[in-house]
């Protein structure tokens, strides 16, 4: 566990380090858990992007996006529960002055349990090494199975504390976290305060004071912005159910546990698809969802083991069912897609709050309805997070030295390909700036030729550049260079004019997106 937070660490100082994620205004010393992407951060998220974006709308005929405004009408957010209920159970602890969220403080505490039994696994394993019988291990053995009995027990509470009749049971809350002995990791005091209620939505104001400033809210999700907009979709583009609405823009939320660096944020970006369909046909669009969006995910080769769902047993009052995508970030399996089937709550609240007739006319049923709704929401930045952590590798080379390099799906690579000039004479230089002209129009180049060429090689495995190319003085004789492999660091020599043809189908999105049909 310590070491994988050291890992942790590692990946966040190389993303400082390296251009892809700065704090936000670091120069004041940073702002709480927002955060700046830098110069190949931002390539990097452009091309997750691109990849989400073509995968749902070029490849599905009946999926188009919109780009809906951040800001929007107060009644949104009382139509759609976030003013009354999206909130988040805090609570101080009177020593430190430092501010938890309740739940999590929970959940930390049965991680504590399940930690504690894979410590108990793994001292077993090493022990009888191939004979080890896991499962009777966490059957038989005493530790493993108090701190089990704890954990389920703990897990049961939480459950229905969280699930409690009329909303969660504060007070049923702090009783957990007296009765389980949690600390305050700072001040490593029980003093605790009552748990309230915390509205995690942004406020500001539109207009002037003087002429009577509005109440609007910065948006906690962008899905609300495709449900306002589902008439104006439906009826300029005559679309017919099923079909869905895409849209990739910014979210705020005033996360109260702001930590581990870009997995929860003040300021993210969400993913978000819509899907309108019939009422009753919801189960089988909500797994059809289900296996393409894991499909997405596990397209990138970053190894099934690597992806679990998460199905919710407890479900919203307006859902039917609901799943996790979670992925095995150094800090254990995280969300970091939500898939959800939504019946017909939000158009039907919305219909509600704004008097407008929000239905579907169905030509095949000759009926009226209002649509049911999949929807697939994923968060930009977990998704760039997860990307980083299991590209990232610190290699031992057979020579014994060492070198920092990410594995990046070539596809999403902010730069692709980097061209060398062996020596800054001769017309190398010009040689090479001669083959990025050619390519610049296909992918991402960058020319280097500061430094010896180990160096430069390290520089580009450190940002995950897949191919590196050398000019040296036979490419003046023959027009041929030595191109590099990132991950096999094997050297070819081929053609300038054949660089092209080898180079872009690895690295164009296109290819991922082939896969995936
Ligand atoms: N419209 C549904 C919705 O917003 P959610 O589970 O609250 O559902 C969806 O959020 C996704 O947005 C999450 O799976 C996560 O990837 C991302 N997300 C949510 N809160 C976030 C935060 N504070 N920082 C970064 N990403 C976040």
């Amino acid at each position: 566990m310590a070491q994988q937070e050291d890992v942790f660490k590692k990946i966040v100082s190389h993303c400082k380090e390296y251009g892809f994620v700065f704090p936000s205004s670091d120069i004041y010393d940073g702002l709480g858990a927002v955060y700046d992407y830098g110069q190949n951060g931002v390539e990097l998220k452009n091309n997750i992007k691109q990849y989400w974006w073509q995968s749902m709308v070029l490849l599905h005929e009946n999926i188009v996006g919109i780009d809906a405004a951040i800001f929007m009408h107060p009644t949104t957010w009382k139509a759609s529960g976030h003013v009354d209920a999206f909130n988040d159970p805090l609570i101080d602890n009177r020593d430190s002055k430092k501010r938890y969220r309740a739940d999590v403080l929970i959940e930390e505490q049965m991680a504590k349990y399940e930690d504690k039994i894979q410590k108990e696994v793994e001292k077993a394993q090493k022990r009888f090494g191939d004979s080890f019988d896991e499962a009777k291990f966490r059957a038989t053995n005493e530790r493993v199975l108090e701190n089990q009995k704890k954990y389920d027990d703990l897990h049961h509470r939480f459950q229905e504390v969280m699930n409690a009749e009329g909303g969660i049971d504060l007070d049923g809350l702090k009783q957990i976290i007296l009765d389980e002995g949690i600390v305050c990791p700072i001040s490593g005091t029980r003093n605790w305060t009552d748990v309230r209620q915390f509205n995690l939505m942004f406020k500001t104001e539109m207009g002037s004071t003087a002429d009577g400033a509005s109440t609007i809210y910065l948006r906690p999700e962008t899905a609300q912005g495709i449900f306002v907009n589902y008439l104006n979709v439906q009826k300029t583009g005559r679309m017919k159910l099923p079909f869905g609405i895409a849209q990739i823009g910014k979210a705020f939320r005033n996360e109260i546990v702001a930590r581990q660096f870009i997995f929860r944020m003040r300021e993210f970006e969400q993913m978000e698809m819509q899907f309108f369909i019939q009422p009753g046909t919801e189960l089988d669009w909500f797994a059809k969802w289900k296996e393409y969006r894991m499909k997405w995910h596990q397209n990138l080769g970053f190894g099934a083991e690597n992806y679990r769902f998460h199905d919710h047993d407890k479900l919203a009052h307006y859902a039917n069912a609901a799943t996790d995508i979670e992925f095995h970030m150094p800090f254990g399996f995280k969300e970091v897609e939500g898939i959800h089937s939504r019946t017909n709550f939000d158009l039907s609240q919305h219909a509600k709050y704004s008097g407008k007739k929000i239905e579907y006319f169905d030509p095949e049923t000759n009926e009226s309805y209002t649509p049911y709704v999949i929807e697939t929401s994923i968060g930009v930045d977990r998704m760039f997070l997860s990307i980083m952590c299991h590209s990232y590798e610190e290699q031992l080379l057979p020579d014994g030295q060492t070198r920092t390099v990410l594995h990046l799906p070539a596809a999403l690579a902010p730069v692709k390909l980097a061209v060398f000039p062996l020596t800054k004479k001769d017309g190398m230089p010009e040689k090479a700036q001669e083959i990025i002209n050619d390519l610049r129009f296909h992918f991402n180049c960058k020319y280097e030729e500061k430094d010896q060429i180990g160096k430069r090689y390290r520089r580009m495995d450190a940002i995950g550049c897949p191919y590196c190319v050398t000019v040296d003085q036979q490419t003046l004789e023959d027009n041929t260079v030595t191109l590099r492999d990132r991950d096999t660091m094997e050297q070819k020599r081929v053609a300038i004019s054949d660089l092209r043809s080898i180079i872009e189908d690895k690295v164009s999105i296109t290819s991922l997106l082939k896969k995936l049909l």
